[in-house]
Order: C-alpha cells, then structure tokens, then sequence
C-alpha cells in the first residue's frame, strides 16, 4: 500500500533515512527531476553521468540512486566493486527502452565501417555495444572529435534520441545516421509552447534540454534571427543548474523546457530568478517512481540492487571512458 506522506511525516522519514544510510556506509544521490523530499535527502543532487561519477569517487561502499535504471547501471558500471541500490527497480525509461540491443546490432550490420555514438541515456547492454557514449552536454564536442579522429567522412550512427542527434547534426553541419528514439516527456514539449511562453515573457532566457521536440524549431528561429542566439542555452540538466548559480542576483525571467522537478534545484540555487516551465504537464512518472517510503525501504533491507555482468561492464565502460577522456 502506498504510505501517504504529510508535513508531519517527511522530516521524520528523512532522519529515518539518513540514519539509514550511516549505518549502510550508503551514499544517496539524487537526479535533478527526483521529488523534492528525495532530493533533500540527498548527499548529491546532478545529471545523469554527473551522479555516476560521484558515485565512483565515494568512499561508501553502498550506493542508493534516486534516479532511473540505466542511471543505476552506469554507476554499477564505473564502480563494480560498490553495491548500487534502486529503490524501486521499475523505474525504466522511455527513451533507453527506444532501442535494444538486437536492432543496434541489425543496424551496425547495415553500416560495417560507421562509429557508433549513443547517449549515456541508454542501458548497459547497448553501451557494450557502442564506440563512444554521450551526454546532452558533449555530443557535439564527441562528435567532432570522431570527425578529426576517424577522418571527416565517418559514418557516424546516433542514437537513441532524434531531437539530440538533430541538434548535433545542425551545429556541426553534417548529416548523420540518427536513430528515430525519443523520450515522451521532452517529446512533448512542442515548438508551440515555446511560441506561447515567448509571447509572455518577451526577452527572456531560453534554457532548454536538447532532447526536447521544441529544440530544432528554437535554433530555426536564432537561424532566422527571431530569437537572439546569446539568450538561448541548449543545456543538460546538470548545466542548468550551473547556469542558476551564475545567474543568482539577477532577478530577471527564464524560461525552462525539461522534466519540470529541475524547477525545483534552480529555485533554490537562485531563489531571485523567476524560472517558468515551458511546458508545466512535462513530468516523468519514472523519475516520480522513487519516493522516501521506498528509499528507506532499500536501505532497510538492501533490496532493489542493480548489478551489471562483469563482461558487460567492461565494454560498457569503454565508450563512456572515451567520452570523459574527450570532454571531463
Ligand atoms: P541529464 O540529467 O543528463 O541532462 O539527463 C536528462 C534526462 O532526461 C535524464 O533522464
Ligand atoms: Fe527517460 Fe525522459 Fe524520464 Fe529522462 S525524462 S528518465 S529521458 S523518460
């Protein structure tokens, strides 16, 4: 039965929580759309890959990751040694789940000589299989260096997010191979509440997640020269909240388009700036799985542990290590 969280009752099962995690020598992250009660709750609140690297560095030897499967497994991947906790372990994801490993393997086949560049967002199985992984933030850093290294004609097959591998191939002005994969939440938020919320709020900061369905059309519009390009920032998760604390003090207005929990971790880094959410319905019910109840009842009975096969892991590390030794 789901235990009904009040006023009263969350700052009891945070200290339940944390006590917890003491005594399991655990280490709680948190990604930016986590709730806000699991957020606080937190040792580390971050992107995707962000959080997988913490977790390497922690000297804890247990892992609680508030956050999605593959985020899970790619901390198992960076540090098998540790135990990775999910508190619940449904908690998939619509865009890792737009390809399997048997449809990457058909079309490598179709490609012999191409590289193969998929984004962290993706799941062990499909990262052994891949050259070199990516985030919202280097894709295009990734994708040039692949250029220089293996000559300026490689074949390059992108995946599983359609929006990011267009953004990609708009900026660096070559066409790749791009798988049509997408998550349903950035899906949803279309070039026409960009139109209404510019409408609203004239002049303001754009922030947006490349995987969003608005991002292609908002580079058409700095294209035409309808948006000025200095106030638009294509930006993961994680270099939002960096834009905030740079933005502290400001007071001005920005628009938003991700998973609307990132609201949450920009409001408080800077509490001045009036942050709006492009698309306010854009919530991911995996993200809103993993609640304090069932992050105390992982660390209670260690349960939800998330292990990647040894001989996955090793090639799954491989690209993500190409990527972090391209861009850090
Ligand atoms: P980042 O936090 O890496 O930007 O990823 C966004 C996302 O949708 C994760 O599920
Ligand atoms: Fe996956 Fe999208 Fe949810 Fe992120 S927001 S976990 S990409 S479904």
């Amino acid at each position: 039965m789901t235990e009904l969280l009040t006023i009263e009752s969350i700052p009891q099962l945070q200290e339940q929580v944390r006590a917890l995690a003491k005594e399991r020598d655990a280490v709680i992250l948190a990604h930016n759309y986590q709730l806000p009660e699991v957020q606080d709750v937190a040792d580390y609140v971050g992107d995707s890959l962000g959080l997988s690297q913490q977790a390497a560095r922690s000297d804890k030897s247990v892992i609680a990751f508030c956050g999605v499967h593959f985020m899970a497994e790619t901390a198992s991947v960076l540090c098998p040694e540790k135990q990775v906790l999910i508190p619940d372990v449904d908690a998939g994801c619509s865009l890792a789940d737009s390809i399997t490993p048997g449809e990457l393997r058909d079309w490598q086949a179709k490609h012999p000589n191409a590289q193969t560049v998929m984004y962290v967002n993706t799941t062990a199985e499909i990262k052994a299989l891949t050259d070199y992984c990516v985030t919202s933030s280097n894709a295009v850093a990734v994708v040039e260096h692949i250029y220089r290294e293996h000559g300026q004609d490689t074949e390059i097959l992108f995946g599983p997010d359609m929006f990011l591998g267009a953004y990609v191939e708009k900026v660096t002005g070559r066409p790749m191979h791009v798988w049509d994969g997408e998550c349903h939440v950035h899906a949803g938020i279309r070039p026409s509440d960009i139109e209404t919320v510019r409408a609203e709020n004239p002049g303001a900061d754009f922030l947006i997640h490349p995987e969003c369905g608005c991002s292609t059309s908002v580079m058409e519009y700095v294209a035409a020269g309808d948006v000025d390009a200095s106030g638009v920032h294509m930006l993961s998760t994680g270099g939002m909240l960096q834009y905030a604390q740079e933005h502290k003090g400001d007071g001005s207005t920005v628009i938003m388009a991700t998973e609307v929990g990132m609201m949450y971790p920009l409001q408080l880094a800077a509490p001045d700036v009036n942050f709006i959410a492009a698309n306010e319905k854009a919530s991911c019910r995996y993200m809103k799985m993993i609640t304090l109840p069932k992050l105390r009842d992982c660390l209670r009975d260690m349960s939800g542990e998330v292990k990647v096969a040894p001989e996955i892991a090793a090639k799954a590390r491989i690209p993500i290590d190409r990527m972090v030794s391209i861009n850090p």
